[in-house]
């Protein structure tokens, strides 16, 4: 079972829609067995909501389900349980190294890094915004999901 952790800020508008997404797509290839997904939050504001209702609904006209995600916090025990702990920007990159033991960094990435032209690249907090924000973050994380898979399955499955 390969383990991959998706880490923003609050925990309720990216990295919820990335495990969205992500879990909608390893389904959809039948790898729900192979890869077990979960995200969280550098901070802890939002600990225990929903994600955000925008994420939600932008994330439901795509057929991704995020309403039964609650918000958690990061820990230092996620660098030990997953394989892969992305961040959705360079902030939450480096508060995560911040905290985590130096032979687990190899670990820590930036998602868009699995993207066909996103390296070092953040996906946009949308929290603060208005318009299209939550689009342009489905977009980035539905691009990046793709190439995720298929370094899982070129290394591990
Ligand atoms: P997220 O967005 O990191 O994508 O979940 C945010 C959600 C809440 C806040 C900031 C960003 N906040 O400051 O409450």
């Amino acid at each position: 079972m390969i383990h991959v952790l998706f880490v923003c800020l609050g925990n309720i508008c990216r990295s919820p829609t990335a495990e969205g997404v992500f879990r909608h797509l390893i389904e959809g290839h039948g790898l729900g067995d192979h890869i077990a997904i979960d995200s969280a939050g550098t901070a802890a504001y939002h600990v225990g909501h929903p994600p955000d209702g925008r994420s939600q609904a932008a994330a439901r006209l795509r057929g991704v389900d995020l309403s039964i995600q609650r918000a958690r916090q990061v820990s230092k025990a996620d660098f030990d349980q997953f394989d892969y702990v992305l961040a959705m920007d360079t902030e939450n990159l480096a508060n995560l190294l911040a905290i985590c033991p130096p032979d687990k960094a190899h670990k820590v990435r930036l998602l868009l890094d699995f993207a066909a032209d996103g390296t070092g690249n953040n996906v946009p907090d949308p929290y603060y915004g208005e318009g299209d924000g939550f689009e342009v973050v489905l977009d980035m994380i539905e691009e990046a999901s793709q190439g995720l898979l298929d370094d899982i399955r070129n290394k591990h499955l």
